[in-house]
């Protein structure tokens, strides 16, 4: 149907090949971030993806050893590094995909909201620097909050006066790349072959994986199975950090499913035709005025927004509590 999702596979990423008929648009994505934690991955999978013709490596500083080490590999993409302020107008021009991991880590002492107000600030400066420099560009926030950056980063695009609400998404693949695997994992199909749309925002029980959808299908599936599933995908970010025990959190997932989702943006916007992916949007399916769901991707970013579809019980129950949370607190 016109609203399946791709199944993603390492295809997407790499092993895709070119006749020597068929044109290759020069494209340009940028990773602001891209020092460390997610971006150096990020980094490194950009550079396999051969619709890709320059990869822009920005960060505060450190740069240069990633976008050095990377630029090594034999593949399509022309490697750049900026660092620091005054190099972001030549990071960001051009682009048509911007990717955003960029944050200030939680220091001892700090406060949520100290914390909270220094990574507002962060989206806000270099959303006003993409709205200045590369305003077409399709924004994908992996940043979280997901659920607030991507509403943050609106409103600055609204004051710049660019805000196009087919052009910003909140990356949520890697919670549809987790209820995937698990979801294979569960019901011994192959796992290139499952879809499994997850809806809703990208945190804790915001997070909504749609496994009566799932297809393949399977018939073996106990409520039990599915709620340990939902929960699962939900708290797949606590399990990489407990298993990492202090070294950090989901970077190497995270980049996979990072580099998934922009492949989808860049084939839309090459035109390739049917590209679906979940992704956190302006939506008009609920009463939250962002909402992850499955989009349809085209030349300028969403041409649209799919409905959640048929719910099961357990699924329209915590679709209650989703809405029913969202009108106390507007945004989770
Ligand atoms: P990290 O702390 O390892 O890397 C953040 C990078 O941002 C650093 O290199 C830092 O120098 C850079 N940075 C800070 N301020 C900057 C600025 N003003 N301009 C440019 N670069 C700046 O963090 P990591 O592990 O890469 O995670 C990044 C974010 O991704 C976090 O907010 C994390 O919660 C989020 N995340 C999102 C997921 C999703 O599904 N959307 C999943 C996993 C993580």
């Amino acid at each position: 149907s016109r609203a399946a999702l791709r199944p993603c596979t390492s295809r997407h990423l790499v092993g895709r090949s070119y006749s020597s008929t068929e044109s290759r648009p020069e494209r340009k994505v940028a990773i602001l971030g891209a020092a460390v934690g997610i971006g150096q991955p990020l980094a490194l999978l950009l550079k396999l993806n051969p619709l890709i013709s320059s990869l822009s490596l920005y960060d505060k500083a450190n740069t240069p050893g990633v976008a050095a080490d990377v630029s090594h590999i034999n593949s399509r993409a022309q490697v750049a590094r900026y660092a620091g302020e005054e190099q972001l107008v030549e990071a960001l021009d051009g682009s048509d995909v911007v990717i955003i991991p960029a944050r200030f880590p939680r220091k001892p002492g700090m406060t949520r909201d100290d914390l909270f107000k220094i990574n507002a600030g962060i989206v806000k400066s270099l959303c006003t620097a993409i709205a200045k420099y590369c305003p077409n560009a399709l924004v994908n926030m992996i940043r979280n909050p997901v659920n607030s950056t991507v509403p943050i980063a609106a409103e600055v695009f609204k004051k710049a006066g660019t805000f196009d609400e087919r052009k910003l998404f909140g990356v949520t693949t890697l919670d549809v790349v987790r209820a995937k695997t698990f979801y294979a994992g569960k019901v011994k199909v192959l796992v290139a072959e499952v879809n499994v749309p997850v809806v809703g925002g990208r945190a804790g029980i915001t997070i909504l994986p749609i496994f009566s959808q799932a297809s393949p299908k399977s018939s073996n599936l106990s409520d039990d199975d599915i709620k340990a599933l939902t929960k699962r995908t939900r708290d797949g970010g606590t399990e990489v950090v407990e298993a990492k025990a202090g070294m950090g959190s989901a970077t190497l997932s995270m980049a996979y499913a990072g580099v998934v989702f922009a492949d989808a943006c860049l084939e839309g916007v090459n035109g390739v035709p049917d590209i679906v992916e979940c992704s956190f949007v302006q939506s008009s399916i609920t009463d939250l005025p962002f909402f992850a769901s499955k989009a349809r991707l085209g030349k300028n970013g969403v041409e649209e927004v799919f409905g959640l579809g048929p719910l099961s019980d357990y699924e329209q129950h915590y679709n209650r509590v989703l809405k029913a949370s969202s009108r106390s607190l507007k945004l989770l």
